[in-house]
């Protein structure tokens, strides 16, 4: 078979970048090595920037997600007992972020393009891009014990970072720079209402905690916890304790507890690789970079992404320019990086590290004080938050 655009992950890049195409009457095949099932079970943030939401309107599918987000004017920042509202809305000159999970995002992305019957093909074994440095590239995968070819003129890896894109990357083309961290985010999803109308991060002496949301019935809890925890030593009721030690008094006592729907231990890294083009292979999304979750930034990078990707295969097809193919790389690099940068930023900030000192806790404080005295500080902060421009 032959398309234009073969793109490899089903996740919200694939089909995002999917969607922007066939809109552009750009003709794409999407390709998943799991079932729709399995990456619709999977529990992601659901904080979207409004260049996001913005382009999943562009894509046709925001249709849902204006009607059910929940827009967040502002968040919380507690540092031990101390409250601090970072008034996301003013700060940043009427920007605000809209709560929405990937999943839901996801499961409409699924549905336009079973709608518009785009070729997809989920549960493919074995898929394996080829030639992506010459001018007649393709795909090989196995569907049913079946073994397929898709010819295309481009491959988009949207794949996340364990998938085949970056593997078939010739040795030495790529970089990779990584941090990781030493601790990871214990998860709990529950159908009790969230404890807040806003999000609240805090750093407390136990150590970091969120509370989250994805809608008013649906709640989000994190707890930082060591690399060696276990998800099988937590149950439930161990969960809330946790969370209720690290909140100020006022607001544990007003926290819902109920059954766990998922719990769940994502370490924390930041990590990127250089460039993003090989060739006629181009990374995005996950396969491209990863953040640690604390700013919520993952998906939206993703999204950003995707936006310049689609942009330059638009220019290729339609305006029969390569210009955006040619500079894809270093303008998705570039916001990437200030990406990473901000998460790491509040990843240091918000988290106790094992091997703190006194001095390191003080800079803490100190970060906090700034953030509660200096506009300048806190508008930065809202700035990245909110997501810079793309
Ligand atoms: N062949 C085909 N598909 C693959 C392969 C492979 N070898 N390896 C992985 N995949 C698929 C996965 O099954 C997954 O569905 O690629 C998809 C990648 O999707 P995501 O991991 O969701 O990555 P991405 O679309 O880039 O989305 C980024 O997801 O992880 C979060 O923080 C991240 O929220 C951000 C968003
Ligand atoms: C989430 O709701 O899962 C979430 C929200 C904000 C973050 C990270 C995760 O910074």
């Amino acid at each position: 078979m032959r398309t234009q655009v073969a793109i490899i992950g089903s996740g919200p890049a694939g089909l995002l970048l999917g969607q922007l195409l066939y809109k552009a009457g750009i003709d794409n095949i999407v390709l998943d090595r799991v079932s729709k099932d399995h990456i619709l079970g999977r529990i992601r943030a659901g904080v979207l920037e409004e260049g996001t939401a913005w382009l999943l309107d562009k894509a046709g599918v925001g249709e849902r997600l204006q009607r059910e987000n929940l827009p967040h004017d502002g968040f919380d920042l507690v540092f031990d007992d101390e409250v601090h509202r970072i008034d996301l809305y003013n700060l940043t000159g009427g920007k605000r972020v809209h709560v929405y999970g990937q999943t839901e995002l996801t499961q409409d992305l699924m549905e336009a393009r079973e709608a518009e019957s785009l070729k997809t093909f989920y549960e493919a074994d074995n898929v394996r891009p080829h030639d992506f440095d010459g001018t007649s590239p393709y795909v090989t995968f196995e569907k049913d014990g079946v073994s397929q070819r898709i010819d295309c003129d481009f491959i988009a890896g949207c794949d996340g970072f364990h998938g085949v894109s970056r593997k078939v990357v010739p040795e030495g083309a790529m970089q990779t720079f990584e941090k990781v961290y030493p601790f990871g985010w214990l998860g709990l999803l529950a159908d009790v209402p969230p404890v807040h109308e806003e999000l609240i991060y805090a750093n407390h002496s136990r150590g970091f905690a969120l509370c989250s949301m994805r809608s008013l019935t649906r709640s989000r809890y994190y707890v930082q916890c060591p690399l060696t925890e276990k998800v099988e030593d937590w149950t439930a009721d161990r969960f809330w304790d946790e969370l209720r030690r690290r909140l100020p008094d006022k607001t544990a006592q007003q926290v819902t507890t109920g059954p766990a729907l998922e719990m769940s231990i994502a370490p924390l890294r930041s990590v990127v690789s250089e460039p993003l083009r090989f060739g006629r292979l181009f990374l995005a999304g996950d396969a491209a970079h990863i953040v640690p979750p604390t700013g919520a930034k993952g998906l939206n990078l993703a999204a950003s992404d995707v936006h310049y990707l689609f942009e330059a295969l638009r220019e290729h097809y339609l305006d029969s320019s390569d210009a955006g193919l040619d500079t894809y790389s270093k303008k998705a690099l570039h916001r990437i990086w200030n990406a990473e940068r901000f998460s790491w930023w509040m990843t240091s900030v918000m988290h106790r590290f094992p091997d703190m000192s006194i001095f390191d806790r003080r800079i803490q404080q100190a970060e906090f004080y700034q953030l509660t005295h200096s506009k300048a500080a806190s508008t930065a902060l809202a700035e990245n938050y909110v997501g810079l421009p793309f």
